[in-house]
């Protein structure tokens, strides 16, 4: 068992091995970085989101204390290890016997019932394997209530890894054409932009995300994203070779501070190379380690953080 210690920042231990928790989520916006950990969430405000997307993905390993020390980044590693998400041990082998671990202890599906989080909920699926492992966490936000509407939009791409008849059959309106009318929905993209609480783009591809940041309106998700006044969530989900292409990265700073909640990836391994035992890679939150429960946790934060980051209007 590793410890979870509180860090006060002064007190690092640079001989010691740190690394982030694989069922932390980091929702980078602006300047602003929300946590979500087992123990509880945190806000922080005016912090460098790129630095701040640097400094995680370095702690996707294990790492030594002492290169641990990013000017700025303190108060942002304390609460990651106020909310738990900081993991600590004397070498590198029990973090990565941690992280291992999370490959065997992922919940696949979270059917608590709550109360509802918000009235429509729009998810884009796009073009990449993880979108073929999302019916379970699609079917746990139906059957614990998160939403009260629930409308999901594939790419083209997307339709490669799954099949939407699987969601309808389950009761889920799925999208694809932007020209494609639904009985009394004359404009797929006006309804759902007007009227979705939130739009999660999970997983994102490099694709959709170079699409969101040129404000490009050529498909429905993109469409729907620029049509909308709701806060959008993007889950980038690539390799990590792609996660680090300069055009990508610029991509996602620019989207970040165009006001976009951005998940910094955690991992998960590659699907061609998951057999031969490689490095992880970079990888949507939850696909394998918090499962539908951070799925849902993360995105209620980031309802939480719009609502009251709105103006208020007197009344
Ligand atoms: C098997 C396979 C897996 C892929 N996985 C990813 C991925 O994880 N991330 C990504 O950015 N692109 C991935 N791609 C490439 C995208 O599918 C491609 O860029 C596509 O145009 C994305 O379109 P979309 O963003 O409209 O869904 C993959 C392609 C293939 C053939």
């Amino acid at each position: 068992m590793i410890p979870r210690r509180l860090l006060a920042w002064a007190a690092v231990d640079w001989g010691r091995w740190y690394m982030r928790d694989p069922q932390l989520a980091v929702v980078t916006c602006r300047d602003r970085v929300l946590l979500v950990g087992a123990g509880g969430r945190r806000a922080v405000d005016g912090v460098d989101g790129p630095a701040v997307s640097a400094a995680l993905q370095q702690l996707t390993a294990p790492t030594p204390g002492q290169s641990l020390a990013a000017d700025g980044l303190e108060a942002v590693l304390d609460a990651v290890a106020e909310v738990g998400g900081l993991l600590d041990g004397s070498s590198a082998e029990p973090l990565e016997q941690a992280r291992n671990r999370a490959l065997t202890t992922s919940p696949g599906y979270h059917f608590a019932p709550g109360p509802p989080q918000c009235e429509r909920l729009v998810v884009g699926l796009t073009g990449t394997v993880i979108s073929g492992l999302m019916a379970p966490i699609l079917l746990s936000l139906g059957y614990s209530g998160f939403h009260r509407e629930l409308d999901v939009i594939c790419t083209d791409a997307a339709l490669r890894f799954v099949q939407p008849e699987l969601f309808e059959y389950y009761g889920i309106r799925t999208w694809t054409d932007p020209f494609t009318r639904k009985p009394g929905l004359p404009v797929p993209h006006i309804l759902l932009g007007k009227s979705a609480d939130v739009l999660a783009v999970m997983p994102a591809t490099a694709a959709s995300l170079s699409r969101l940041a040129r404000g490009g309106c050529e498909d429905l998700l993109s469409l729907v994203a620029a049509a909308t006044e709701a806060p959008v969530v993007l889950g980038p989900t690539m390799n990590t070779a792609m996660w680090d292409h300069r055009p990508v990265r610029r991509n996602v700073d620019q989207l970040r501070a165009d006001g976009f909640y951005v998940v910094e990836p955690t991992f998960f391994f590659e699907a061609a190379e998951l057999v031969h035992n490689v490095a992880p890679a970079c990888g949507m939150l939850g696909t394998f380690w918090g499962g539908p429960a951070l799925f849902m946790a993360t995105v209620a934060a980031v309802l939480d953080d719009w609502r009251t980051s709105l103006p208020q209007t007197g009344g």
